[in-house]
């Protein structure tokens, strides 16, 4: 990022740092540890199906919507309502989506954090085991434990409150532009791995085939909740993003990009996980547990294990930082902007808030996991309340507020970077955020609820 000198904000630098920093956004563990357990408590191809139709048809217009939001106001999610709309009360939204990113910051560095700890372990030798069950065993002993999952989630916070508080977000993003790449390339190899193993067909099938039988209401908002979570989407992340672009950034294809190549790592993901997880006797409905389970089972079963097992969990824990520093630097970019805060200040606030919930979710898988909220305990409750309520429902209103609210002019100037390129889509993206968009997650959400 450089500073421009009109406006005295930050800016990306080049092209590759607009979609290597958005595409380092969406890229985690959403899709390395989210999406497979989605998909496997889901009923496996019905869910991929449903969630691929989501990130295109919805996911896609609502990037473009928050793109143009950021860009055009070049504010945080709160300023851009604000600017766009100053009598509205749109600007709600945008308490709501900071509101989200610090529910999300909490369990996400709780999953982070068992990342940490598989990755010290693997490097200290402490993973070495004999078989699927041990690793089974040696996960649900670890995150039942009332003191480490917590220690490694305040790590993880820690770190990243480091990165963000000195401003050092440049050296990260240069370093994962170089890692990101080496993370897909091992993504490849264990593909090819998983793919021989002896049930891989029945993995690959679960995965593939779509039983149409298992798309029921719940699994419905699953896959959207997933992919608005998978995509950065709906709390005002990619607008605050956007509001670093510069004015030569094609917002569509932007998207377009980070949508892709999104997709293709949970694909990946899921192509690695299913087949181990048939092969090895597992269950695919394991829940939130499934990847740290079958993970280190597949890094055992290849030559040099712990080798590939310190570096994947360590490329893991980086592709976390990038998603995490997006989500942090949506509510600090609003308490800089709009609250007069210091940068450090901010950085406190956010990391403390995240600290405190983090705690709490990580003791949910053990001493707290009878405390419950709607049934669920700390950390289900609040994944389920922002991931399948929260982020949907933001972009919605983000749908509809620029599909109907904003100006077309502006619509078209940002979709076309002022006329100086040609957007052929640009009535189809307004089409899907006037109707489909605002449509789509309503109907996903009444039949949820057992409306419809
Ligand atoms: N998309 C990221 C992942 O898949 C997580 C993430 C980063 C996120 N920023 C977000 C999710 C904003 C929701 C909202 O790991």
């Amino acid at each position: 990022m450089t500073i421009d000198k009109k406006t005295d904000r930050a800016q990306f630098a080049t092209k590759l740092g607009v979609i290597a920093t958005t595409v380092g956004s969406a890229v985690g563990l959403g899709n390395i540890w989210r999406f497979p357990y989605e998909a496997g408590s889901n009923g496996g191809g019905a869910f991929m199906l449903c969630y691929i139709f989501f990130i295109f048809v919805i996911g896609v217009p609502v990037i473009c919507a928050e793109f143009m939001m950021g860009r055009g106001t070049r504010s945080n999610i709160l300023g851009a309502y604000r600017k766009l709309s100053p009598n509205g009360k749109w600007y709600i939204a945008g308490y709501m989506g900071i509101l989200a990113s610090v529910v999300i910051l909490s369990f996400y560095s709780v999953v982070a954090g068992w990342t940490l700890e598989y990755f010290t372990q693997s490097l200290l030798g402490g993973m070495e085991m004999s078989s699927a069950s041990e690793y089974h065993e040696e996960f649900s002993n670890f995150s039942t434990d009332g003191v480490r999952p917590v220690v490694w989630t305040i790590v993880f916070l820690v770190v990243n409150y480091v990165i963000l508080a000195r401003g050092v977000t440049k050296g990260i993003e240069k370093m994962s532009n170089i890692l990101m790449p080496l993370l897909f390339l091992l993504l490849l190899i264990f593909c090819i791995n998983s793919l021989t193993l002896d049930k891989a067909s029945a993995g690959l099938a679960f995965l593939f085939h779509p039983d149409f039988s298992k798309i029921t209401p719940g699994m419905l908002l699953s896959a959207m909740g997933q992919a608005f979570f998978s995509l950065s989407l709906g709390l005002g992340c990619m607008t605050t993003y956007a509001s670093y672009f510069s004015d030569k950034t094609r917002l569509g294809r932007s998207a377009v990009i980070t949508a892709g190549l999104d997709t293709l790592v949970a694909m990946l993901a899921g192509v690695i996980i299913f087949p181990a997880v048939f092969s090895f006797g597992m269950s695919p409905q394991a829940g939130p547990t499934l990847v740290f389970e079958v993970l280190p089972a597949i890094f055992h079963s290849l030559p040099g294990g712990m080798v590939w097992s310190s570096l994947f969990f360590f490329l893991l824990v980086l592709a976390s930082l990038t998603s995490t520093i997006s989500m942090s630097e949506i509510s600090i970019a609003f308490m800089v902007e709009e609250k007069g805060m210091k940068r450090r200040t901010a950085t406190h606030v956010n990391t403390l808030i995240a600290m405190v919930f983090g705690t709490l979710c990580a003791l949910s898988f053990g001493p707290l996991a009878d405390v419950r909220i709607f049934g669920m305990t700390f950390f289900n409750a609040f994944d389920y309340l922002s991931s399948n309520i929260l982020l949907p429902l933001g972009g919605m209103i983000a749908s509809v507020f620029v599909g109907w609210f904003v100006d077309r002019k502006f619509i078209r100037e940002q979709m076309t970077d002022s006329g100086t390129i040609r957007f052929r889509a640009l009535g189809l993206i307004v089409f899907c955020l006037r109707y489909i968009a605002p449509t789509g997650i309503a109907l996903v959400f009444l039949n949820s609820i057992g409306v419809l």
